[in-house]
């Protein structure tokens, strides 16, 4: 009978794209599930985007969109991630989905006849001018420990104090500055600190099924300290409205936390993909959904990084249990990836390799599932994405012991045989492709088990085993000698079978190659059991290399940081902005509204127009301004305009200037001619100063 997998990994935050960490989870859960599907199993592979909280909520406010339309656009985003990693998920949803408002709400419900929710008040900060209560990360203020500025409400990055937000000294919303005050709000509580909850999570993260590192910190949680502190306490689910996410039932204004419907909406995607036709299409499932999820030969498995652990492990059983539904039967945790060597990623923005970026300059998408595959085990354990170690991994394992086999043989084959494999084989080669079967199953069990760097390992041992066949018989040599074509056709279609035997195995990780192989074999899809049987006497096709060896400049490439733009900022009118003065300097130019009581022409002056100024000084001042290209004298005479009143006198060939009217001018006048004269708005008085 095959088994009926329902596979998840943890929902992505609708806030940003994937990064390398969302990646390689994928990565993980895809190879696993793609094991399963060769083995003949019905997997049902879901993901979807976890679009509430208020994060999401804020983050679309500043954009100016519906939380809806951020969420969707975000949503939009993922297939080019999805195929380019020939990641195979079956159905992608969201937690915003009508399936998910209907399940968390019957699921609320059920726990709530079993009375296993609770109401209480609890005192919050609440910001007054946004009107909302304020998440922890949302409020701000100074470290009630070491006094350091602008730290969150939960926790100082510069001392890793840990408090509560109502400690902050001085705290203010993150989201208006204003300062926060304390309000009292009804919350709902999921009382898993009932015994019923408690003897059942006890039991179920201890019965061996979860990862023995992960039982060993649930542990932990249970345990209180000798204060009495710690041990599991009851589930704040609820969060005052303004709130994207889902409406409690029966509670006007109150929302579930994020936390609650996100994990749900692993089954309203299932819902959604059964919704769709998806199961009857690919298995011919009759069953509904409902009747699916209750039969108990269906497996739930899920994948997520090690920081979700206790809302998979903790709230989710407990909720599945409490309302009757299946429990998750594996919920394997991987641990974090980081890159050349540790550095920092945030969760948020990820590290420096950029997925779509990798894809872009052209690198192949089964060089990093490879090498991700090489790194993993069942642990939950962090993993580096390190470059000499992934040219080392892909140059010199996948294709130099793997590719290399099919190219070595099949230029032969081609040539010399028409294509042709020949059933009589050698004693040397029928062991050598006997040891290559023989290590099915060890394969099968390590890939069952999550154990991908051993499956790998073993393959390559295989790949050497097969390589020293080639070194051994050299077709090179063969293929010079006369008399030898039986010979040089047995041992090319040796490697040819045992690159197929190779292929079969490595499919779950190169799903790309594995189909390139399959053209090229002429073979039907590779599936375990097709290691059984070799070729026997078969016709292949045209080999085309399969994959490209890791050139280093791609690695260069990939975490060379994005050239800052250069941009040719535009000189105002001509000229950069003189050197900084400070308001001392600039009081000292003393200018003044001036009225122009006559304007008239210079007689031997090209440039200049004789002013006479009205600064309200109860007599006049005479000004030469350089403007008569400008500006006829009539143009001028009653205008009000600004002097500089405090130049000091200057005697030029038509008498003393007594200041300086101001115009603006291009420093080339000469592309850019014009003299405009300044002239203030309506009300200013001859005399008022210019400050
Ligand atoms: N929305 C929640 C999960 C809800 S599941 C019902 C969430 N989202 S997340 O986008 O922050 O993370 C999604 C998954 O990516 C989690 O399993 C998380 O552990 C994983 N990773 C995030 N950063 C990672 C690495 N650097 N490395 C590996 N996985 C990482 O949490
Ligand atoms: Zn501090």
């Amino acid at each position: 009978m095959p088994r009926q997998l329902f596979v998840t990994t943890a929902l992505p935050y609708a806030n940003g794209h994937f990064h390398i960490g969302h990646i390689m989870e994928y990565i993980q859960a895809d190879i696993w599930v793609r094991f399963q599907r060769m083995q003949g199993h019905q997997v049902h592979f879901v993901g979807a985007d976890d679009a509430h909280g208020a994060p999401i909520m804020i983050a679309a406010q500043k954009v100016g969109k519906t939380p809806q339309q951020f969420v969707a656009d975000i949503a939009a985003g993922r297939k080019p991630y999805l195929d380019g990693f020939h990641i195979s998920f079956d159905h992608w949803s969201s937690t915003d989905s009508p399936e998910n408002h209907e399940l968390a709400q019957s699921i609320y419900l059920a726990l709530k006849d079993q009375g296993l929710i609770d109401v209480r008040p609890v005192q919050q900060f609440f910001d007054p001018e946004k009107g909302m209560f304020l998440a922890d990360r949302f409020i701000k203020g100074e470290c009630p420990k070491c006094a350091a500025k602008d730290q969150y409400g939960d926790s100082c990055e510069v001392c890793g104090a840990v408090y509560a937000p109502t400690e902050l000294k001085n705290p203010y919303s993150a989201l208006s500055g204003a300062t926060p005050v304390l309000k009292t709000s009804d919350h709902y509580f999921f009382k898993l600190s009932d015994p019923r909850c408690l003897n059942f999570l006890q039991e179920w993260t201890q019965d061996g099924k979860l990862q023995p590192a992960v039982s060993k910190k649930i542990k932990e949680w249970f345990t209180k300290d000798e204060n009495g502190e710690g041990g599991l306490g009851d589930w704040d689910i609820s969060r005052d409205a303004p709130y994207f996410g889902i409406e409690i039932p029966g509670a006007p204004g109150k929302y579930f936390y994020v936390w609650l419907d996100a994990p749900i909406g692993y089954l309203a995607s299932l819902k959604s993909y059964f919704a769709a036709g998806g199961p009857k299409a690919k298995y011919g499932e009759a069953r509904s959904f409902d009747e699916f999820m209750a039969d108990p030969a269906v497996e739930q498995v899920h994948f997520i990084g090690k920081d979700i652990t206790y809302f998979h492990t903790l709230f989710w059983p407990a909720m599945l249990q409490f309302s009757g539904r299946k429990l998750p039967n594996q919920v394997n945790v991987h641990g974090f990836m980081t890159v050349n060597n540790g550095e920092k990623m945030s969760k948020s923005r990820g590290t420096g390799l950029d997925p779509l970026k990798y894809l872009s300059i052209g690198m192949n998408p089964e060089w990093l599932r490879y090498y991700i595959a090489a790194k993993l085990n069942a642990n939950v354990e962090d993993i580096d994405f390190n470059k000499d170690d992934f040219m080392a991994r892909v140059n010199s394992d996948l294709i130099g012991k793997f590719v290399n086999i099919a190219s070595r043989a099949a230029g032969f084959i081609a040539k010399r045989f028409e294509g042709e494999l020949t059933a009589s084989l050698g004693d040397d080669g029928k062991q050598l492709l006997a040891t290559l079967q023989a290590g099915r199953a060890s394969i099968v069990e390590q890939y069952e088990a999550r154990e991908l760097g051993k499956v790998l390992r073993e393959i390559m041992l295989l790949a050497d085993r097969v390589n020293e066949y080639v070194d051994a018989n050299k077709p090179w040599e063969l293929a010079k000698q006369e008399g030898m074509d039986a010979r040089l056709q047995e041992v090319c279609t040796v490697c040819i079978e045992a690159f197929r035997l190779l292929s079969i195995y490595l499919k779950p990780v190169l799903p790309a190659v594995a189909a390139n192989v399959e053209a090229f074999l002429k073979v039907a899809p590779l599936t375990f059991a097709s290691a059984e049987q070799l070729l026997g006497t078969h016709t292949i096709g045209a080999y085309q290399h399969l994959m490209q060896r890791v050139d280093v400049k791609m690695l260069d490439a990939l975490f060379e940081p994005p050239p800052a733009p250069v941009v040719e900022l535009p000189k105002p009118g001509g000229e950069d902005i003189a050197p900084t003065i400070t308001i001392d300097d600039f009081v000292k130019v003393d200018l003044r509204i001036a009225k122009i009581v006559n304007a008239e022409h210079v007689e031997g002056s090209t440039k200049l127009l004789r002013l006479t100024l009205d600064v309200g000084e109860g007599r006049h001042r005479n000004v030469f301004s350089g403007i008569k290209e400008a500006y006829q004298p009539e143009q001028l005479i009653g205008k009000l305009t600004v002097l500089v009143a405090n130049l000091a006198p200057r005697k030029m060939k038509f008498g003393v200037s007594e200041g300086m009217v101001l115009a603006a001018s291009h420093a080339d006048e000469k592309a850019n001619p014009g003299v405009y004269v300044l002239e203030p708005f309506p009300g200013a008085e001859p005399g008022m100063r210019i400050r």
